[in-house]
């Protein structure tokens, strides 16, 4: 089993860092945030992640927690980069996380040989950058050259926030990017137990039955690169898609449901990520497809199709709100309640999160917003402090005396309200399904106007 350093403890880096304990490595996950460092120390997840507190404790006595970098790299044979990469205005990721993660190793780099992985989504090419950052520290504050003593993979995360767990023990694949034959072997060392499935599967997670060997896609750094951002925008655009044609089916009469099934059982097309409704959100889609917008423009190339993924979605979250107005024709004084904040089902990550722009545009219609999430209502008070909304702290409060209520997030927990009864306390019975996921004819029969997007 290796030792390992990871740099970041965010939704990537501690669900790798813990899967990896998990697996038998002797992992230390280094973060400067003291207070995520305090928590995790003291066994508390910092992230709402299903599964994640629990493979923590299960892999504890191979986890260490530390903000010092000096503690974990040194002995490292393996060091994750997983610092976030946020956007710019410019749709460029802010590239200083991973400059400082970089300088950092080069500094405290010792040792045998050391592979030094990005798991961050970086621009094509950032892999050379980051090696000659290394380079360049190493060579300041140690004697001698730095040849031969680390080089740098790039091993991009396909892993979806709530599902975090699962994706990374038992994935579609995995892409490791490198330059040469050694470091490639070091990573299939370091993921052998993933790759043949030879790990007891934790108590709460099974392995899913038809779970073979998982394939490795082993490949230069740009190509491993670019895997990460061709994958993000295909399924960017594959939402986009739906939602294009389900504007249209609105408009002759067709159930976009019925149409994202039929064309859904088609092998070539696959069933997953049809689902129409108010668009993507997220710290991934938002950001990769700008970044890929970005990087192609630095070489003369533009991207239509992505960029029109892109300018779909946009405008798919604020048809929520032409819909109430063309229902309620006011909004000015009306109360509208969001049923979710969190981008998504399963986590409380509000990054892109489509609740806050359609709060945002009601609130300038003069609508007063309530809202209510189940999980991510204490990070909205963290993180968004100027948006004026109040807080429910049960779904059902959010109906009482409304004039509408938006289903944003498809939480499981929805459906089983009991929306006929909850009917009753609204001031106008207006539903809209912003998911194609709630039982609208039934809605119907219950006495709700149900609204759907598309
Ligand atoms: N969140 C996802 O679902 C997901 C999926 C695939 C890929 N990614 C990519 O993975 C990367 C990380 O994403 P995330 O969602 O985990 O971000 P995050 O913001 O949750 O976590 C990043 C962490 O890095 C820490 N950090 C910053 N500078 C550091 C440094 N110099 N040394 C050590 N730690 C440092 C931050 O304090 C933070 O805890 C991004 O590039 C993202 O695009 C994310």
């Amino acid at each position: 089993m290796m030792k390992i350093a990871i740099l970041g403890t965010g939704y990537v880096g501690l669900t790798t860092g813990v899967c990896l304990a998990y697996l038998g490595h002797e992992v230390t996950c280094i973060d400067p945030v003291q207070a995520k460092i305090d928590a995790l120390k003291a066994g508390k997840v910092p992230i709402y992640e299903p599964g994640l507190a629990e493979l923590m404790g299960e892999a504890s006595e191979q986890l260490r927690f530390t903000t010092d970098i000096a503690e974990g790299v040194p002995e490292a044979e393996v060091i994750f980069i997983a610092v976030g990469t946020p956007p710019q205005p410019d749709g460029s990721p802010d590239l200083r996380y991973l400059k400082t993660a970089s300088e950092d190793i080069g500094r405290y780099l010792s040792g045998g040989f050391t592979v030094v992985v990005n798991k961050s989504t970086v621009p094509i090419g950032s892999g050379n950058w980051v090696e000659s950052l290394i380079r360049n520290f190493y060579e300041k504050h140690h004697e001698g050259k730095a040849d031969g003593r680390f080089a740098v993979a790039s091993n991009p995360e396909f892993l979806r926030e709530g599902s975090a767990i699962g994706d990374t023990l038992y994935p579609d694949r995995i892409v490791v990017g490198a330059d040469n034959e050694q470091t490639r072997g070091v990573l299939y060392r370091l993921y052998r137990p993933l790759i043949d499935q030879t790990f007891p599967a934790p108590s709460f997670l099974p392995r899913p039955e038809d779970m073979g060997a998982v394939p490795l896609v082993a490949t230069d750094l740009a190509s491993a690169e670019l895997i990460k951002y061709a994958a993000n925008g295909f399924l960017a655009l594959k939402i986009s898609f739906i939602n294009e044609i389900g504007n249209l089916a609105e408009r002759v009469g067709a159930d976009i449901r019925e149409v994202a099934r039929g064309i859904g059982l088609d092998q070539r097309i696959g069933a997953r990520f049809l689902q129409a409704g108010l668009g993507w959100g997220g710290s991934c889609f938002g950001k990769d497809t700008a970044a890929l917008v970005s990087t192609a423009a630095e070489y003369g190339l533009a991207m239509p199709i992505v960029s029109a993924a892109r300018d779909v979605n946009k405008r798919q979250r604020l048809r929520v709100v032409e819909k109430l107005l063309g229902e309620l024709k006011i909004l000015k004084g009306r109360t509208i309640g969001l049923l979710g904040l969190a981008f998504k089902p399963n986590t409380d990550d509000l990054r892109e999160a489509p609740s806050l722009d359609i709060a945002r545009r009601l609130i300038q219609h003069g609508a007063q917003v309530r809202a209510h999430d189940p999980v991510a209502m204490d990070r909205f008070r963290e993180e968004q402090p100027d948006l004026e909304i109040t807080l429910t702290e049960s779904a059902e409060a959010l109906f009482e005396d409304a004039d509408a209520v938006i289903l944003v997030t498809d939480w499981h927990e929805y459906l089983e309200l009991d929306w006929a009864g909850l009917r009753a306390g609204m001031r106008n019975p207006v539903v809209v399904d912003g998911r194609s996921f709630l039982d609208r004819e039934d809605l119907a029969r219950e006495g709700y106007r149900v609204l759907t997007v598309p």
